[in-house]
């Protein structure tokens, strides 16, 4: 359940309706709300209470140091995948020692200052990576805490661009290959690998998968151990989906998930280290966009409206299908027609939805697009020199502009005219 529900004809998160904030910040902005956020963190808390278990934020999902920070002061540690989400999860206020950092390309640079900052631990994803780490590791006088990330050789049954567990995929070291690489850094002098990590994709909405790679971590740990390894951290990754929309697919739930997790690997005597990014953030946003236009093409009609695929790219990307609803409730005798919703960038594929009902609406009017709070803003780009929309964050009856827009001039400002194009030049 998330706190975007409509009270009295308008849409609001928890108390404010947000046709309000749109009169203060304009269109199109991402609402985010933290009733929602706590509640999904909590349900991950529950879920995993009385284990050692360390929920770790994927702050991929939305890196808004107010997300960030209103998760870290439940308690939630982060997983971070480049030195940027390393400093924002830092400046936010999650601890070092509950950063975890992944990523199949973290420069040497990137990996001294998750060193100096003291995260809990790397998950290494390659040989050379594993060698780098010993090398900047030395340099500094430390010991890196490591894990190694493996490639489990599972199919994800998600979509095939956040799939991220199949042999092929970029991530992780092959799964037959992990003794291997213990072996090879328990030579080295500055890395202890300690730690067994999986991330096999993303939006997968059945448990079956995810049981099929924890098994392979369990068998893989049984083994490590029997040679003499020390293991004593399992890292799930993330990866729990969440519903876009009504007759969609429907995500299990994190007390399902956590039962899954435990059955595999409750039982070793490990720290489980699991990653939720979307199913804490996704439902907890939305999308706030007017009706530019509203056009009777030849076969359909558009909903033009003022957001668009540079600020949410999920469904240009990858086919997404996110519920759209007004701000203001339908009326029972609204007309409702059958719409295709679209954004104003120069290309076919910024369309948000294809044949969407949609009760009758005008120019000037709101709409919310759902489950925006995960891979919405950070994904945002300037195409089409459009700003990126600003962020707010609600709780209760306040909200608070937690992003300011970023607007053109902005992004003007810092850029040059080579002197070869200057006037007179
Ligand atoms: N841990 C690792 C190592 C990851 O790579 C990811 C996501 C997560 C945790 C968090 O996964 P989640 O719980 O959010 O599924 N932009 C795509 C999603 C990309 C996910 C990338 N990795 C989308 O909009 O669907």
């Amino acid at each position: 359940m998330d706190h975007f529900q409509y009270h009295g004809g308008r849409l609001r998160a928890e108390d404010v309706p947000l046709e309000d904030i749109a009169s203060e910040v304009g269109t199109p902005f991402y609402c985010y709300s933290t009733a929602t956020l706590e509640r999904h963190y909590r349900a991950f808390a529950d879920a995993f209470a009385g284990m050692d278990a360390m929920i770790c934020y994927a702050v991929k999902a939305n890196s808004n140091i107010a997300v960030i920070g209103a998760l870290a002061g439940l308690g939630a540690g982060a997983d971070v995948v480049s030195g940027g989400e390393l400093k924002r999860a830092l400046a936010a206020g999650v601890p070092p020692e509950k950063i975890v950092f992944s990523g199949v390309g973290k420069s040497e640079d990137e990996i001294a200052a998750a060193l100096k900052a003291g995260v809990a631990r790397i998950n290494i994803e390659s040989d050379p990576e594993l060698d780098c780490l010993n090398r900047v590791a030395a340099s500094l006088g430390v010991t890196a805490s490591a894990g190694i990330r493996v490639n489990p050789d599972v199919d994800a049954n998600t979509h095939e661009k956040i799939s991220t567990g199949k042999r092929g995929n970029k991530f992780g070291i092959e799964w037959t290959r992990t003794h291997e690489v213990f072996i090879r850094a328990s030579a080295m002098d500055a890395v202890s690998l300690t730690g067994v990590a999986v991330h096999i994709g993303s939006q997968i909405t059945d448990l079956k998968p995810f049981e099929e790679a924890f098994v392979r971590v369990r068998g893989l740990a049984a083994i490590l151990r029997a040679d003499g390894h020390l293991i004593d951290s399992l890292d799930v990754g993330g990866g729990l989906g969440v519903s876009y929309e009504d007759g969609g697919d429907v995500a299990p739930s994190p007390a399902d998930y956590a039962k899954t997790v435990k059955s595999a690997l409750g039982d070793l005597g490990c720290k489980l280290i699991i990653e939720p990014g979307r199913a804490i953030a996704g439902n907890a946003g939305v999308l706030v966009m007017r009706v530019i236009y509203v056009k009777e093409g030849a076969s359909r009609t558009f909903v033009i409206v003022d957001a668009a695929m540079n600020d949410l790219l999920r469904p240009a990307l990858y086919g997404a299908r996110h519920a759209i609803v007004p701000a203001r409730e339908a009326s029972s005798g609204a007309n409702w027609r059958e719409v295709d919703v679209v954004g104003p960038v120069c290309e076919t594929g910024d369309v948000f939805a294809k044949q969407m009902l949609l009760p009758e609406v005008k120019t000037g009017d709101l709409l919310a697009i759902r489950t925006a709070g995960a891979y919405a803003a950070v994904m945002g780009s300037f195409y089409n020199s459009r700003p990126l929309a600003p962020e707010t964050l609600v709780k209760g009856d306040a909200f608070q502009v937690v992003r300011e827009r970023i607007s053109v001039d902005d992004l003007m400002a810092r850029e040059t005219m080579p002197p070869w194009l200057e006037s007179g030049g």
